[in-house]
């Protein structure tokens, strides 16, 4: 009997252990790069929504720098970011959904965390290129950082907050030749209890990334 159980035991600590090893994977992004892409008004003039997405991966330096154009610190000494928020609330998080796995952008860090592993693209929208395309990105408010607004000010605030973070990626996007297309169509209940977010947290926006087809 004790025989028996030792190796057991053994194989579910090695199991947790591996576990833990891939729950913790971290994808250390590339140095934006801030400079170059297309001038202001011609991506201005770009800017558009796109349905039709390659699979093609995003190289890991078009990742960051897409990420960083989202809502990345421009301003580390005061750890503001490229996208405003009320009241600096900062209360946006992107979570990138890459063929992979689910991961919560840190922008301090300029780093993806793992939080859920496989591939989970289908679950990001109703309509069938979230599945190919890329990455799909979901907005996330925590409302909870809006302090003490009202709940009808803290969802004008998320949803107002995500759409600049959203209209950043359109624009680097429109600058850098990708497809996106920002999207309401989502099942966020669903979406949100696989992501595990506490009730505090609503999904707001999902929005998608990808070289055209
Ligand atoms: C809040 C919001 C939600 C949207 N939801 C979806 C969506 O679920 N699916 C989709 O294909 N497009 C969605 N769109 C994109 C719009 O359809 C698109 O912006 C509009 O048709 C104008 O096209 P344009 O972005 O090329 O100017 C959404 C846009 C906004 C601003």
């Amino acid at each position: 009997m004790m025989k028996k159980t030792i190796p057991i035991m053994i194989a579910a600590m090695l199991l947790t252990v591996t576990a833990f090893a891939q729950e913790a994977k971290t994808i250390q992004l590339p140095k934006p790069n801030m400079s170059g892409g297309k001038p202001l008004m011609q991506a201005l003039k770009e800017r558009k929504s796109v349905r039709e997405f390659s699979s093609k991966e995003l190289t890991p330096q078009v990742l960051s720098d897409m990420l960083w154009a989202a809502n990345g610190i421009n301003r580390p000494e005061l750890g503001y970011r490229t996208a405003p928020s009320a009241h600096n609330a900062q209360e946006i998080d992107i979570y990138a959904v890459l063929s992979d796995g689910l991961y919560l952008f840190d922008a301090l860090a300029h780093e993806l965390k793992l939080i859920a592993s496989g591939d989970l693209r289908g679950l990001t929208g109703k309509q069938p290129f979230v599945k190919e395309a890329a990455v799909n990105l979901i907005y996330v408010a925590t409302l909870s950082k809006l302090g003490n607004a009202s709940s009808e000010d803290a969802a004008f605030y998320a949803a107002t907050d995500a759409g600049f973070v959203s209209e950043n990626v359109y624009l680097y996007c429109a600058s850098a030749g990708l497809a996106t297309v920002v999207r309401g169509w989502v099942d966020k209940t669903a979406l949100g209890k696989v992501m595990k977010l506490r009730p505090d947290q609503k999904v707001i926006l999902a929005q998608t990334v990808g070289y055209p087809k």
